[in-house]
């Protein structure tokens, strides 16, 4: 299979997966968009947020999903928020969320491999967050495009599931500590249609969706390889994937999840 061929059956399984998370989630996300100022980061990304300087800065999410992330984004003072997501249906909720708010945030449908020139050097920031970097099948073209939507001087913030929580199987709750599954050095997708319900904690026969292991070195490589200078990386002992919370209650703790901060510098071409 090609990239697109995986990004299209991804496309279809998100957008299946719409409805399933608007059930658990829409209602309250709206009435909570709609209470100005409302924002649903947690204290660790709104305070990296703010130590960068949101206010007033442009900013791309890439994989939005519903935009809860972004709009909240836009309520901490950002100036121009643009957020890309291949779920069309996702994308009508971030829509429907922006406008029950009345947050002026752009949403576009679309593969991240095909973002529009009109994009290009257009970011102040670019903002990742959980669950976004396993779904995409070549890591290194993505951070190309991270790059290229970035103003010299522009910053990159990452903050998502740790690498590591690919050994375990997120479906196997019973054994603490969690019983190795794969192999971190794994590099064959992951194909299933177990669905995509981490809110609601349902499995359903779902459109077959392919999920991308990516080791850290290779993320951090991928981000170095476009010329992009690592600021600050930390690793947490917290879930924010909805999927390990049992994890995150040992006493011996895991690195669940992680942020990293790189910039681009402004002698790098554009
Ligand atoms: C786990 S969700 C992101 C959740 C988000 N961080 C949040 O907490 O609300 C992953 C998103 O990536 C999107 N996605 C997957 N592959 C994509 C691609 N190739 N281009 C754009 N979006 C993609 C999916 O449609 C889905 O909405």
């Amino acid at each position: 299979m090609q990239l697109h061929d995986y990004t299209a059956a991804n496309r279809r399984a998100w957008n299946q997966a719409a409805p399933v998370h608007a059930q658990h989630n829409f209602d309250s996300l709206r009435a909570n968009f709609a209470r100005p100022g409302y924002a649903c980061l947690d204290a660790i990304a709104t305070d990296i947020l703010r130590g960068i300087g949101v206010a007033g800065k442009s900013v791309a999410q890439l994989c939005c999903n519903n935009g809860r992330e972004l709009l909240s984004i836009k309520n901490l003072g950002a100036a121009r928020c643009v957020g890309f997501d291949i779920a069309d249906d996702f994308i009508a909720q971030a829509r429907a969320l922006a406008s029950a708010g009345k947050i002026e945030c752009e949403f576009v449908a679309g593969d991240v491999y095909d973002i529009p020139r009109a994009y290009a050097a257009q970011f102040d920031l670019v903002f990742i967050s959980i669950g976004a970097l396993g779904w995409l099948p070549n890591i290194e073209k993505f951070f190309e495009i991270v790059a290229s939507l970035l103003r010299a001087d522009g910053t990159l913030f990452i903050y998502e599931q740790h690498p590591i929580t690919v050994m375990f199987d997120e479906a196997d709750k019973s054994d603490l500590p969690p019983r190795l599954h794969y192999s971190y050095f794994l590099d064959a997708p992951f194909a299933d249609d177990g669905g995509l319900d981490y809110y609601g904690g349902t499995r359903y026969e779902s459109l077959i969706k392919y999920w991308f292991h990516h080791k850290l070195s290779d993320i951090v490589q991928a981000i170095l390889d476009q010329g992009l200078t690592l600021k600050a990386f930390r690793e947490y002992p917290h879930d924010i994937s909805n999927l390990f919370a049992h994890v995150e209650k040992m006493e011996i703790k895991l690195p669940l999840c992680y942020t990293l901060i790189a910039q681009k510098e402004s002698t790098v071409t554009e």
